[in-house]
């Protein structure tokens, strides 16, 4: 993309991108897609750097990429807050628009900072879901784990729309779905009525996760998890998981749980 198209030139070190779609949820979320810099190569899970040209020093933020490392295109999943820096400017791109990407990708939520295992937990509230929507949809993960289980918590119903919609699309998607019949996902709200409520915290501690999905308690000879949220959900995940005997695992010393924070603007 030719810079004399923005007003302001493209910093060096940065990929300047066009968005392909957009789409709205709620007035809080919304998710779009860009083109792929040819170069750019990446591991389900990990994040980028994400900001737009509208100013001489452009305002980037941390976004998990929500396409899979196959994908030609790339995905994102994000949140819209009224003053944020970023988000205000980007809720209101359109396709055609150009978007500003550092080249580094970088990220705890891979597959290679977990040791094999049996069961895969995804544990994610609001956006936090991001990283889960690419690496569930890659065949590495299932090649690593015969099962994949997503939880999602938001307030309300319509936050849900982005991974129920989605995990549907894997299981029918005849690619997918071939390597993803052991997904699924346990979606619930806490402010709004739903079959299923409540925090995942709330339902581990009470067994009520597992009886719903018959499966046994989480234990460090079969269960893997990753967990992607607000920071105190992370903390009181974490603090779960290791009660269970899971231990905290990162690139370069791999282990049985990782942890990274929701894009929060
Ligand atoms: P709750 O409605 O009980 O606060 P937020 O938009 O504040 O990030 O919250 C997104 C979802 O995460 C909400 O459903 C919220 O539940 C839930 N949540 C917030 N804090 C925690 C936590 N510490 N552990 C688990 N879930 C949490």
């Amino acid at each position: 993309l030719d810079s004399k198209e923005t007003k302001f030139p493209i910093p060096a070190g940065v990929f300047a991108q066009t968005v392909t779609e957009v789409q709205h949820y709620t007035d809080r979320l919304f998710r779009f897609r860009m083109t792929r810099p040819a170069s750019f190569r990446f591991r389900s899970g990990e994040f980028v750097m994400i900001g737009l040209p509208n100013a001489e020093k452009p305002v980037f933020r941390a976004y998990s990429v929500a396409s899979p490392s196959w994908d030609e295109e790339l995905e994102f999943y994000s949140i819209k807050v009224p003053d944020g820096p970023l988000t205000e400017h980007l809720q209101k791109i359109k396709e055609g628009d150009t978007i500003l990407m550092r080249k580094k990708p970088t990220g705890t939520l891979v597959n290679d900072a977990l040791l094999p295992g049996k069961r895969l937990w995804m544990f994610s509230t609001g956006t936090g879901f991001a990283p889960f929507a690419s690496l569930i949809r890659d065949p590495e993960t299932y090649e690593k784990f015969e099962e994949v289980i997503v939880t999602h918590t938001c307030r309300e119903v319509a936050e849900l729309t982005y991974s129920k919609n989605l995990v549907a699309s894997v299981k029918d998607d005849p690619l997918c779905g071939e390597f993803a019949h052991g997904l699924s996902l346990y979606a619930t709200t806490t402010r709004e009525d739903y079959p299923f409520m409540g925090r995942t915290t709330d339902l581990m501690t009470n067994g009520k996760l597992f009886e719903d999905l018959e499966v046994p308690p989480i234990s460090p000879d079969t269960d893997r998890g990753m967990i992607c949220g607000s920071m105190n959900m992370l903390k009181d995940t974490k603090a779960l998981l290791e009660e269970f005997g899971l231990v905290e695992g990162s690139n370069s010393k791999p282990d049985t749980f990782v942890v990274e924070r929701a894009f929060v603007d």
